[in-house]
């Protein structure tokens, strides 16, 4: 996949940076000097093209997704990120990602399908990837959610619903709204930062 690795000072952190729809990966940079400045970066683009805007996955309409597809990419995700953490020489148990919208919900995804995927997940306005599916067991694992109160793409019933179905599954979830829509925002990214210094 393309990407771009970076190694940190702290090199046993790693900051997988997933984009959303029409990003690259370039988009999510910034955020990563916010969280921990000392970490590897490893910024992914999504494979799929959807009329020349990246994503992770295929969807078949705003917010339905391609489950056949999104189970393929997860997949080759999960893959990268093994073949990734030889290349590079990181530790593949301690992989935080940094997801925005598509890039959060894969992110989702990753957790939903493989148990040691992500040691830590920030989704920035992340929905349910899959529903009626078993979760692994993600007993130790954290995740902090950013949603929007009046996001027109993610109800907040789903950010509710997601955050119990990772609860569920033993993962230690935070879930902070903003009065806002589906944009990221600075106070969202303060709040991620925070709580990823103190998790
Ligand atoms: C998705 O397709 O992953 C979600 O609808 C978010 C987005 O618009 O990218």
């Amino acid at each position: 996949m393309k990407h771009i690795f970076q190694k940190g000072k702290d090199s046993t952190q790693t900051l997988l940076l997933l984009h959303g729809t029409g990003g690259t990966e370039q988009d999510l940079l910034p955020l990563a000097d916010l969280i921990d400045g000392n970490a590897n970066v490893l910024s992914v683009r999504g494979n799929i093209s959807e009329n020349g805007m990246p994503r992770f996955f295929r969807r078949l309409a705003e917010g339905v997704f391609d489950e056949e597809d999104l189970i393929f990419r997860t997949k080759e995700l999960n893959d990268f990120l093994d073949e990734a953490a030889e290349k590079y020489d990181f530790d593949r148990s301690n992989v935080t990602a940094i997801g925005y919208s598509n890039g959060a919900n894969i992110a989702a995804s990753l957790m939903f399908h493989y148990q040691d995927a992500l040691n830590t997940a920030i989704l920035h306005h992340p929905m349910v990837p899959r529903k009626g599916i078993d979760l692994p067991d993600l007993s130790g694992k954290k995740v902090f959610i950013a949603a929007g109160t009046n996001d027109p793409i993610c109800p907040a019933s789903e950010s509710a619903e997601l955050q119990s179905l990772l609860q569920n599954a033993g993962a230690k979830v935070e879930l902070f709204w903003e009065n806002r829509g589906h944009q990221l925002t600075m106070e969202e990214v303060k709040a991620a930062a925070d709580w990823y210094k103190n998790k």
